[in-house]
């Protein structure tokens, strides 16, 4: 360890570079600098070339009609994101192409062409047709990591309908909230959800909310394990394998408008009310076909590319289903725990499949360093040759050590810089370009224009500030579902209406590299998984016990950042008998085990000003062990003198 610790500090050095490796080079279709200049000179011109390589059934005949923020790309173009993803490559000779291969947490494994995944679409497509499902309605998507979760999203887009995915790590309520709002008339779910080698039956939750919902006619389950027992209501409940058996085979796929609405994902912002990012058809799959194809240097007879995130989740949605699909790529998808059985599983798989592209959370680096180098040593991990971060950002230390150990230090590492709003990668290297220095993201995008600025919205040449991006690209949020207002004063005020206030802070150094800090609104991301303080917090004043609440994010060295909850409780402040398990519970039923705080400290009072607002930097401030400033303008000083012995007797 002594050892390990040593080479590590080695390599980092303050101002570390990594050149792309020359192998790496030569082999590459993408080595060119000039592809940036040309880019920049036409960047209308550039993502039109990319949009060229998709199949179109009508050619566009405007590239780009901007009336900020309001966009508009290949306009009068039709296309089908499913036919994208699926026809065109079966057409072309390629359905004996692995599109997956497909690993069980608990065993099993399939390879599904992109012959099979097609019938299996096209199956499911006829299925949802049948049960009155049109297109632009909304179909919603609760499912473990499995093969019909990726066939379900693109029968949605095979004719029309707009899917709705929420990540099978969320409770009930909150698929709930977000089948209200978005009216979904069919949800499709699982029998069971695999945790650690055990099926979690995933029907009887959606059961508990089912009921209540108005617009909801019918609820899909896919039987993932036959052992688990399911109860079915008649007329409502259908099997997967059922409806599908009965379907016609052929649908053929629907053209659609370029800005026919392909999903909506609901993501955290500052309020407790999530956002629904509604993303379109024709300029989303131009970025993320783009993006995935440059980024990973992608060779998609050869590659075996393993995106390690979940298909609830952007990432997953860009880069397991769309991008791969789109450039008729080999996928990994598994559907387990990184430490199940044993904690080298990711490795034994990237041997078993020879993975040569791993893309991944930066949480999960830290998780495998914290293991211990001996669990991917005892795999032969040569098929590897890039290797990409996600989410948050990556600490230097977890960087050279994903170079080193994971990659053997012939690997480059692409830091991809992006959100949910944004569809695909904005800031990231290019491998076989971009010299890299760890815990950089480094440069935007081709075509992609970014820029930190000052709280004026002046532009920082070097220095801190606040990240902007200043021209449209062709997989930028359309609106936030049903909430054009609110999509405009989120995004598109600060600045001015043509100027994307991204809510991240950022640092842009003498090469023009930009260092992502973080979030500046009130946004957590633990694990890379972003999570909003106030639905936090309003999870857990929903609880009879609770009467005031603060969530803070607070640094840590494993997640990022960590949840603290800092709470007032209804009659005395000292916490009965097993409360801080009770409110977490609380909270995973409200939102989803991923909620729960780490830590909750119990006060009689929160700090607040004299006009009664909680100061909630003050207790960041205190959960991170930083000295207190200024605290004069605190109706009560003491309050904070208080928490902060109560947190140190906790720590000790
Ligand atoms: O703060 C940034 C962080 O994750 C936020 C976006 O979260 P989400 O919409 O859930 O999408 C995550 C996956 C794309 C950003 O505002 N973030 C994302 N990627 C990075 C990052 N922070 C630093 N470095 C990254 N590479």
């Amino acid at each position: 360890m002594a050892e390990e610790q040593k080479d590590l500090e080695v390599l980092l050095g303050s101002e570390e570079r990594f050149a792309p490796p020359e192998e790496f080079v030569k082999a590459s279709e993408y080595s060119e600098a000039a592809i940036y200049d040309q880019a920049e000179r036409d960047f209308e011109g550039w993502w039109e070339s990319w949009a060229e390589k998709l199949d179109w059934f009508e050619k566009w005949e405007t590239t780009l009609e901007w009336n900020p923020p309001w966009a508009k790309w290949f306009q009068e173009g039709k296309l089908n994101a499913s036919h994208n993803c699926l026809d065109r490559h079966v057409e072309a000779g390629n359905g004996d192409r692995v599109a997956y291969h497909w690993i069980a947490e608990d065993g099993p494994t399939r390879d599904v062409t992109y012959a099979d995944l097609l019938d299996m679409t096209k199956r499911f497509a006829s299925a949802l047709k049948g049960l009155g499902v049109e297109k632009g309605d909304v179909v919603g998507i609760y499912m473990p990591m499995i093969p019909e979760t990726p066939a379900a999203i693109l029968a949605c887009a095979r004719i029309g309908a707009v899917h709705n995915v929420v990540f099978g790590g969320f409770s009930p309520q909150s698929v709930k909230e977000r089948m209200e709002v978005s009216d979904a008339k069919v949800l499709v779910t699982a029998n069971a959800n695999m945790r650690r080698g055990k099926p979690i039956s995933m029907k009887t939750e959606v059961d508990k909310i089912a009921g209540e919902l108005p617009e909801l006619k019918h609820v899909v389950v896919v039987e993932r394990r036959e052992d688990v027992e399911t109860p079915m209501q008649s007329g409502r409940d259908l099997w997967w394998h059922e409806i599908c058996e009965q379907a016609d085979g052929d649908c053929p796929a629907e053209p659609l408008d370029a800005e026919h609405p392909l999903f909506i994902l609901y993501t955290s912002g500052s309020t407790a009310k999530p956002k629904g990012i509604l993303h379109t058809t024709g300029g989303y799959l131009t970025g993320v076909s783009a993006t995935h194809r440059m980024v990973f240097d992608l060779k998609p007879e050869s590659d075996v590319f393993w995106c390690a995130a979940d298909i609830g989740w952007v990432t997953g949605h860009s880069y397991i289903v769309y991008g791969p699909l789109a450039n008729g790529a080999t996928s990994v998808l598994y559907e387990g725990a990184p430490d199940y059985p044993d904690k080298d599983r990711w490795w034994e798989i990237v041997e078993r499949y020879k993975v040569t592209t791993l893309y991944t959370a930066p949480t999960a680096i830290r998780a495998c360093m914290k293991w211990g180098r001996e669990h991917p040593e005892k795999h032969d991990l040569s098929s590897l040759r890039l290797l990409g971060s996600v989410g948050e950002p990556i600490n230097p230390r977890a960087w050279v050590w994903y170079h080193k150990v994971i990659g053997g230090e012939r690997c480059p590492i692409v830091d991809t810089w992006w959100q949910t709003e944004t569809g695909h990668m904005m800031i990231t290297p290019l491998p076989a370009i971009t010299e890299t220095k760890p815990g950089s993201a480094t440069r935007p995008f081709p075509g992609v224009d970014a820029q930190v600025v000052d709280k004026h919205g002046e532009k920082v040449e070097e220095g801190g500030g606040f990240l902007t991006l200043r021209r449209p690209w062709p997989g930028m949020a359309r609106t936030l579902f049903g909430e054009d207002e609110r999509f405009v004063e989120t995004y598109w005020s600060k600045y001015g209406p043509d100027i994307y206030d991204v809510g991240d802070a950022s640092k842009v150094d003498s090469d023009g590299y930009f260092w992502i800090v973080g979030r500046t609104d009130d946004v957590i991301n633990v694990s890379g998984h972003r999570m909003s303080t106030m639905e936090i917090e309003s999870a857990c004043v929903s609880h009879e016990r609770v009467a005031e609440t603060a969530v803070v994010g607070a640094a840590d060295e494993d997640t990022g950042q960590a949840i603290v909850a800092f709470v007032t409780l209804d009659g005395t402040g000292e916490e009965p008998e097993g409360f801080t398990e009770e409110l977490r519970a609380h909270v995973a039923e409200k939102i989803g085990k991923l909620a729960r705080p780490k830590r909750i400290i119990y006060a009689d009072d929160l700090p607040k000003t004299r006009s009664g607002k909680i100061m909630r930097r003050l207790l960041k401030d205190i959960a991170e062990g930083r000295e207190l400033g200024d605290v004069t303008t605190l109706r009560d000083p003491s309050v904070t003198e208080k928490i902060k012995e109560k947190m140190a007797a906790e720590s000790d």
